[in-house]
């Protein structure tokens, strides 16, 4: 077993809110604004780490030094197209944030992540980038993702999803051992056909209701 990535963040809210989510009869808009929520919500904890400087400014009074998060502003990348659903929830908190894209889908045969589309905002290599998908199943589409990312020499990258298996966390932790994981539950296991258990379903289809 390697050591684990995997941070649960847990709030009553974040609880409350993903028992909705979970529920088979939550009909896709109130599905869309929970993943919406739930990913606002995280995204305070998830931010606990950047890094600060300091500056100068000066209030009506007098002039003081406070704290700026340092350097170019934060990318977010959802992995589509689930990964969509929480980017909203991200620029909530943070507006200035760049928005990139990576497209991959699992064969649903294999399991593994087959790719069609990836861009980032310019200047990759002096950002910290958020990795957004709300499902970490096996984890191979997660893992290819940040591997795509790191090409790309981004200066950091941090996943984040709402919900985990660990069969998906414990691979992060193999391929990516330097990339915090973060995860509103961690569940119990994947089905045969790749599903977390008890998980939401089908994210994507329940985000855009195309079951
Ligand atoms: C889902 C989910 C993840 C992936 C997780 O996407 O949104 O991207 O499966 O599974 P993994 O950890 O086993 O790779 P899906 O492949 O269904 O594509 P979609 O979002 O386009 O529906
Ligand atoms: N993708 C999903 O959308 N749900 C799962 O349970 C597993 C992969």
């Amino acid at each position: 077993m390697s050591p684990s990535t995997l941070s649960v963040i847990s709030h009553p809210l974040i609880r409350h809110k993903l028992s909705y989510l979970r529920d088979k009869t939550t009909p896709t808009k109130l599905f869309k604004e929970l993943v919406e929520e739930i990913t606002m919500l995280m995204t305070y904890e998830v931010t606990r780490g950047l890094e600060e400087e300091v500056v100068t400014i000066e209030t009506p009074l007098e002039e003081m030094r406070a704290q700026r998060i340092r350097g170019k502003k934060l990318a977010v990348v959802p992995i589509l197209r689930a990964g969509l659903g929480m980017v909203e929830g991200v620029l909530g908190l943070v507006p200035g944030a760049r928005v990139g894209h990576v497209g991959l889908y699992r064969n649903e045969e294999t399991l593994e992540p087959v790719d069609y589309y990836a861009k980032v905002p310019k200047g990759a290599s002096a950002r910290d980038f958020l990795l957004l998908d709300p499902m970490l199943a096996t984890g191979g589409s997660a893992s290819a993702a940040v591997a795509y990312l790191k090409r790309q020499n981004v200066g950091s990258v941090r996943f984040m999803c709402l919900v985990a298996a660990p069969e998906g966390a414990e691979r992060m932790a193999i391929d990516h051992p330097d990339v915090p994981v973060y995860a509103a539950a961690l569940d119990r296991q994947l089905n045969e056909k790749g599903y977390i258990l008890p998980g939401l379903g089908d994210a994507g289809d329940r985000l855009f209701g195309t079951r």
